[in-house]
């Protein structure tokens, strides 16, 4: 049996016939931007995110970089990011000239660890402007404790919640006991936040089954992704939980002033016709998207419960298999939508880590590491076509040949190799007909693209770790529990 990572197609089928209508209408008016449709499906979107506005644009990673700005964030600006997440996030803090500065994730949720944020604010007291929490895998992050400290520190708070389309947060954790123990002391056990998963497919989802110490009755509805900041960012890439047939993304605001502006921005600056009242870009959502998007946004309630009851039914099938522990949910309250659904693979070296040995060792490495590098640099200097040659910048003008980040790669292959047994679990899996994926599996701080900023292996434990163990199984809407099975045995073999 043949398991693929999301299955477009049987979105694509079921709504044919509407997307087809949708097409018809748009093309017999043959007005693609920002028309009616664009209008509806915002107000649509803005009301399913509990915003009062919402502008459609061109992508996600426009939507950050729009929201920063809507944000007030701009050039020569410090931008707090977390350790994992797509680089988009980060790559949309350079577009507008503002410095992404990395934090560390949780090592269980795998999401901006409000501990390490505090104490990067404490660090850099004066110097941040703004924090970009990821909702990542459609998990919110604990935004209690983030928001508490953004607003101690001044700090503006720009959600990306590309990944969390619907997702809701519950409240702060209402004790650690939601939390999973540490891997190193857990391969066997199944993770406290997930321990007493829905008996049946058709229960509530996991992250809800159990109320925390104290509280009284049935969870309360939580509060949307997206109502948190002062703008949040969607992207509605394909594979997301609602995708376009092509690009597209949104920003939500509730601030009146902040969406007018961001409605500038993302058309020429366009206040009317031939009147440009700022430099702004041409980041329109398309009519045509729009239209379809509205399509699919009536049926993403009904895609995020069946993803939800996926990942009930494999937290169930997974809980008893040693060496995999999924993701854990932060907090009872939340409903995660379950854009991806990631594991840890708990086995080989990582086994007997702690997070402590682990950064010492890996900064010990990294340190002696530096040293050969900085001598092979110095020696290379005698040759001026060495550093020429393997720069890709290099020799541009303007680029000063002795500040060019170290591109050795060393750090880069270091998480690489540590991932190696996870890669031989994913092949085993494709063997099995079984798509699976990483997300991610290099830490954004180790990234070629962000040498520059001299971070080193060792800066992020958590995000580090992570980056070797994590696995993304195949999770979309229509997988079946025929489908879920063949991954849970073919995931048991490739382990054994
Ligand atoms: C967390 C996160 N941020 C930003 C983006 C960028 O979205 P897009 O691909 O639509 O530009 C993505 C898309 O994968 C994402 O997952």
């Amino acid at each position: 049996m043949d398991v693929p990572f999301v299955d477009l197609k049987a979105q694509a089928r079921e709504l044919h016939d509407e997307l087809a209508a949708a097409f018809g209408s748009v093309t017999s008016g043959a007005a693609y931007t920002m028309g009616p449709e664009l209008a509806d499906f915002e107000a649509a979107f803005a009301a399913f995110c509990g915003a009062a506005h919402c502008v459609g644009v061109s992508s996600g990673t426009d939507a950050v970089k729009l929201a920063l700005l809507g944000a007030g964030v701009g050039p020569g600006d410090e931008v707090v990011v977390p350790a994992n997440t797509f680089i988009a996030t980060a790559e949309a803090v350079s577009h507008i000239g503002a410095t992404p500065i990395f934090c560390d994730v949780d090592p269980h949720t795998a999401l901006l660890d409000p501990d390490a944020l505090a104490a990067v604010c404490g660090e850099r007291e004066g110097m941040l402007s703004a924090v970009v929490p990821v909702h990542l895998y459609g998990q919110p992050c604990d935004m209690d404790p983030i928001l508490a400290i953004a607003e101690e520190h001044g700090l503006a708070v720009v959600e990306d919640a590309c990944q969390a389309h619907g997702a809701l947060y519950g409240g702060a954790a209402a004790s650690s006991s939601a939390i999973e123990p540490p891997a190193s002391l857990s391969a066997t056990e199944p993770p406290a936040a997930i321990a007493a998963p829905p008996a049946g497919a058709a229960g509530p989802p996991a992250a809800i089954a159990a109320p925390p110490a104290g509280a009284a009755g049935p969870p309360a509805a939580g509060r949307p992704c997206g109502s948190f900041g002062v703008t949040a960012a969607f992207s509605f890439y394909p594979g997301k939980n609602l995708g376009a047939l092509g690009d597209g993304g949104a920003v939500v605001t509730s601030d009146n002033a902040v969406a007018e502006r961001l409605r500038l921005l993302r058309n020429h600056g366009q206040a009317e016709k031939q009147v440009h009242t700022l430099v702004g870009y041409c980041d329109r959502l398309h009519n045509l998207q729009a239209a379809f998007l509205s399509i699919k946004l009536e049926c993403l309630p009904a895609w995020n419960t069946a993803r939800r009851e996926a990942a009930a039914y494999y937290d169930e099938k997974l809980r008893d298999i040693p060496g995999v522990a999924p993701i854990a949910r932060r907090a009872t309250l939340d409903e995660p939508v379950y854009h991806l659904y990631v594991v840890r693979l708990l086995t080989g070296s990582h086994e007997e880590d702690t997070d402590t040995d682990l950064a010492e060792r890996l900064l010990a490495d990294e340190l002696e590491r530096r040293d050969r590098d900085a001598a092979e640099l110095e020696a290379g200097f005698d040759d001026p076509g060495l550093v020429a040659d393997e720069h890709p910048i290099a020799g541009l003008p303007g680029v000063d040949q002795r500040t060019l980040p170290d591109l050795s790669g060393r750090g880069l292959h270091d998480i690489q190799s540590r991932g190696e047994a996870r890669d031989e679990v994913r092949e085993r899996l494709a063997a099995a007909g079984v798509q699976s994926g990483i997300h991610y599996a290099v830490p954004l701080h180790m990234q070629p693209a962000y040498a520059h900023l001299g971070y080193r292996l060792g800066d992020f434990p958590a995000a580090e770790r992570l980056a070797t163990q994590i696995l993304s199984l195949p999770i979309f809407p229509e997988i079946t529990r025929a489908q879920q099975d063949h991954v849970v045995a073919a995931l048991v073999d490739a382990l054994s």
